[in-house]
């Protein structure tokens, strides 16, 4: 028994597609008053699986998360798994400032209380979110089929991280493709402002290279490479979440300097504030593509086979 909350209805149908599972109805509607209606219109089933996102808007998209989750159990399920593609309020893990709320604590809590047995969520911005939760947690990773879609996309591309903290998904994607990565460094200025640098790193140019074999004693990683090998290739960049867009617009400046061939974008959770895609192509991206964690306009590579491999 799959059921999908509305932020997650498509991809809800694609898992129980890929499952052999049925996808019983929901209804759902707003009060004239703002509040939230629910119900469940199928027959129950002792296991349920229950799929939805918790981004934009948020707060209505948890309280619906939560009304599924607790009236399931009303109705009688014994074992709920909680499918959370796209953890909302994920990025407020800590305490970055005195006084401040540990949001995603508060939101595991809530979810845990409601009644969910089990918790699996994609790529959470910090993998450290699963240990506010009691219950099994498994943070599942898409860099496999974003791998795939890439492949699709571009002949040996070089795997861009836009920074330090995404160089684990452009290794992953990197290691998948059997292609070169690199990373640039980034200082938030601001929630909407950032500033990025190509990174001193890890060069992997042969001893005998004129120019850079002198770098050669700094490899680090088999296939991390300094940012000037982008020149005249394809150049992905891999991220977890493109919000403002600010992060991929600075990436996609410097690759474009240092002589990228073409630069496209790829990532895990299209969040898109405001103008984010227009911002992003009017730099100079060929394509931008993001997984269906979250529905949007380049939500093109799917992850319900990947959830569906979990949940089996
Ligand atoms: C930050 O650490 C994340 O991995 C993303 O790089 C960030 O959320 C992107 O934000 P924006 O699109 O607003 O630059």
């Amino acid at each position: 028994m799959i059921i999908g909350g509305s932020a997650s209805q498509k991809l809800a149908a694609n898992v129980a597609y890929e499952l052999g599972d049925w996808l019983c109805p929901i209804e759902t509607k707003k009060f004239p008053d703002g509040e939230r209606y629910l119900r469940i219109k199928g027959k129950i089933d002792k296991e349920a699986v229950v799929i939805q996102s918790t981004g934009f808007p948020q707060d209505e998209n948890l309280i619906e998360l939560l009304f599924l989750i607790q009236n399931l159990k009303d109705l009688g399920v014994e074992r709920i798994k909680v499918v959370v593609p796209y953890f909302g309020y994920g990025r407020q893990e800590k305490r970055f400032k005195e006084g401040e709320a540990i949001s995603a604590k508060i939101i595991a809590n809530l979810i845990e209380n409601s009644g969910a047995d089990e918790i699996i969520s994609i790529n959470l911005h910090e993998d450290s979110v699963r240990d506010f939760f009691n219950i099994e947690s498994k943070n599942l990773s898409a860099m496999g089929a974003i791998a795939e879609y890439i492949s699709q996309i571009a002949i040996d591309p070089i795997i861009i991280a836009p920074d330090k903290g995404a160089l684990h998904f452009a290794e992953e994607i990197a290691d998948i493709l059997d292609v070169n990565c690199t990373y640039m460094n980034k200082i938030r200025l601001g929630p909407d402002k950032v500033e990025t640098r190509i990174a001193d790193i890890i060069n992997d140019f042969p001893a005998d290279d004129p120019e850079f074999g002198h770098l050669a004693d700094k490899n680090k990683k088999e296939k991390q490479v300094n940012i000037k090998l982008v020149d005249g290739k394809e150049a992905i960049i891999i991220d977890d979440i493109i919000a403002t867009g600010g992060t991929i617009v600075n990436a996609i400046n410097i690759l474009k300097e240092h002589g990228a061939k073409s630069v496209s974008v790829c990532c895990v959770h299209p969040v898109l504030v405001n103008d984010a895609v227009i911002k992003i192509y009017a730099a100079g991206a060929k394509l931008i593509a993001g997984t269906d964690s979250l529905k949007s306009e380049v939500s093109s590579i799917s992850v319900a086979k990947v959830i569906a491999d979990a949940l089996r």
